[in-house]
């Protein structure tokens, strides 16, 4: 069997889930090495305890890996949303970003600006269909624009913006901030054309909650003041009394105070798995299961919202129903577990979905079309 083979093969859960792209279940490695983790912090000895503390170094080394940078730029935070707080609070001028993207980018420039009295303010753009392009953001370009937050792949619609083509509009002047939540480690692209990226463990990487990174690239060092530095984030190499020490002058500045360790160790394997799979190969798995999807609906004459395009999406379908409500409880009573929200139902499947949980959903989806045929 591959490593790719093997990968797969972990995915132990029940048939019916599409929903990674809300939170992906933990792997069986993540759950193994969590109880190992714990059983060495049950101990209190500390030489299991500086074994656990590993963790942190592994999961910068691996995601720095992943991305193309050093691991002393790579952070460990609580969140992806705390990693674009850092990123976003620290910068003084206009930040380009969708009014329709995930909170954690809109209402953090939003909040970043209260903070600062200002001095981060926020660009807002509404292009079509939440589509971060590089036309778009070129259109909102002025001196007074500093950097351009972005999702990588949008949660709603599963657009996957062009990191290179927003470099390339943005100019090498501005920093580009990028929230790779629903990309990293499904995607192979190059990130090296942003100067930070954030994402999470919890959905892609089956890593649980907790477990997110902020990368800082060294030019996004140079100007992001590290407004929001906590006792981990200075000079300082350990406890600090009657002395307060300015920030690091590394990526350490954005950082509060310890990490849990034991999230540590789950994002650590999370990425060491999909490295270790093969991205490429993940990623070209998921979009065959995404043709799969999106052939389904087709099919069953359900409007998709998502682009078609390999290239233009990662895992996510957004299905634009006529009765949004009726099929997101059929496909409930099914044992299909997706996200209804508002007029979409999102689904997502992952390079592990197999051929069950797709053939659950074709036979959900043939039932809802008869059952409207039925009662018109
Ligand atoms: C694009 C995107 N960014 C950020 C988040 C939130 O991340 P966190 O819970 O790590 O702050 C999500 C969660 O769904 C998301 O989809």
């Amino acid at each position: 069997m591959s490593t790719f083979e093997g990968y797969v093969a972990t995915f132990d859960n029940e048939p019916g889930y599409l929903n990674w792209a809300a939170f992906g279940p933990l792997s069986p490695s993540v759950r193994a090495e969590v109880f190992a983790d714990a059983d060495l912090l049950g101990s209190g000895r500390p030489s299991s305890l500086s074994l656990v503390a590993e963790r942190v170094g592994q999961a910068q080394q691996i995601i720095a890996g992943m991305l193309g940078g050093d691991a002393d730029d790579v952070t460990v935070q609580p969140s992806s949303t705390q990693g674009l707080m850092h990123a976003l609070y620290g910068l003084t001028g206009a930040v380009i970003a969708s009014t329709a993207e995930f909170p954690s980018v809109s209402l953090t420039v939003e909040r970043a600006a209260t903070a600062t009295d200002h001095a981060v303010r926020p660009r807002w753009i509404t292009p079509d269909d939440g589509r971060v392009t590089a036309g778009a953001v070129v259109d909102a370009l002025d001196d007074e624009v500093v950097a351009l937050a972005v999702s990588h792949v949008d949660f709603r619609t599963g657009y996957r913006a062009d990191l290179a083509a927003l470099r390339d509009a943005i100019g090498p002047d501005r920093l580009l901030i990028v929230d790779a939540v629903q990309s990293f480690g499904v995607v192979d692209v190059d990130y090296t054309p942003a100067d930070v990226v954030v994402g999470h463990g919890y959905k892609w990487l089956r890593a649980g909650r907790g477990s997110a990174f902020a990368w800082f690239a060294p030019r996004a060092r140079e100007r992001i003041s590290p407004l929001l530095s906590g006792i981990t984030g200075t000079t300082a190499s350990g406890l600090f009394v009657d002395e307060l020490p300015a920030p690091a002058a590394g990526a350490r500045a954005y950082t509060v105070s310890q990490p849990d360790t034991l999230a540590a160790g789950r994002l650590a394997i999370g990425a060491r798995d999909v490295r270790d799979a093969g991205i490429a190969a993940i990623e070209e798995r998921l979009a065959d299961n995404v043709d799969a999807v999106i052939e389904i609906a087709d099919r069953h004459g359900i409007a998709v919202r998502s682009p078609r395009e390999r290239s233009q999406r990662a895992g996510i379908v957004a299905l634009a129903p006529e009765e949004p409500a009726r099929l997101a409880a059929a496909l409930a009573n099914a044992g299909l577990v997706v996200t209804a929200r508002g007029a979409s139902v999102r689904i997502s499947p992952h390079a592990g979905t197999d051929a069950e949980t797709l053939q659950l959903l074709d036979d959900a989806l043939q039932a809802f079309g008869n059952e409207t045929f039925i009662s018109a």
